[in-house]
């Protein structure tokens, strides 16, 4: 199955509007016009706007970190999905904080899942264990509950069409990078729970990122992982150099 790679930068609350103009206009010329690898930066809501007319006739693409689980209506300080509809390709829903300082359910994270797709905007569902439930061995049977809670409305064909990105929440901002042979063998498990619920095809089509305190040395490792099919870069999607590297070092090698 030929699965297009993908490097996302979530950009988090960490740029102003100028600011994350001025790191587009870097990555504009840094980001390697040659890349296979699909790349995407995910700005805060006030900046999707302005990076997608600045983006526009380049090779990179909008991403948003969040969406209202509805479509419309008294939802004070939400943004709905089709506030962000035209404007971005991918939606992150249940990265670990939203679920963790938001407290997002999977019934939640299921819902924005499903409103996104419903729009035709790819979703990226994040699943992942904390360090105390990886220390209780039980990082397996966290993450796959998340995935099959929160893939819960999508169909087979949907879920073909979305991303998993496994996010352990111990290696998210913590400088510790999951090894490549174990984030592997947790995405082996993703598209085995796939292939269980969705069959072999929907396993094969469904792409599954890895994200935590990646780098552009520890992105090299990842090349060769057969079962995952991009990156979610947080910290370092933030420097236009590192970002760029990344791209350059995961994204231009065939697997
Ligand atoms: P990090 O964040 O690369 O800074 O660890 C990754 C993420 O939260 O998506």
């Amino acid at each position: 199955m030929n699965r297009k790679k993908i490097i996302m930068g979530n950009w988090k609350m960490n740029l102003t509007v100028p600011e994350s103009t001025i790191l587009i206009q870097k990555l504009k010329k840094e980001v390697p016009v040659s890349t296979k690898a699909e790349v995407v930066v995910c700005p805060t809501f006030i900046d999707i706007y302005s990076a997608s007319e600045e983006l526009k006739g380049s090779n990179i693409k909008v991403g948003a970190q969040n969406v209202a689980e509805e479509e419309k209506g008294a939802y004070t300080g939400e943004v709905s999905v089709l506030a962000l509809k035209g404007f971005v390709d991918y939606i992150i829903v249940g990265h670990s904080e939203r679920r963790n300082i938001f407290g997002e359910s999977d019934k939640i994270v299921a819902k924005k899942a499903e409103i996104a797709m419903r729009h035709d905007i790819r979703p990226v569902i994040c699943v992942g264990e904390t360090l105390h439930e990886r220390e209780d061995k039980l990082s397996k049977v966290v993450v796959l509950s998340q995935l099959e809670a929160s893939c819960k409305h999508l169909t087979g064909e949907e879920i073909a069409e979305s991303l998993i990105a496994y996010e352990p929440v111990w290696a998210i901002g913590t400088g510790q990078v999951c090894s490549s042979e174990e984030a592997e063998k947790m995405a082996e498990h993703i598209r085995g729970l796939i292939k269980s619920l969705y069959g072999e095809k929907v396993s094969g089509s469904v792409r599954v990122l890895y994200g935590g305190s990646v780098t552009s040395a520890s992105s090299k490792s990842f090349r060769k992982s057969k079962n995952i099919d991009g990156l979610l870069v947080g910290g370092a999607s933030l420097n236009h150099q590192e970002f760029a590297a990344i791209v350059k070092n995961y994204g231009e090698k065939k697997k």
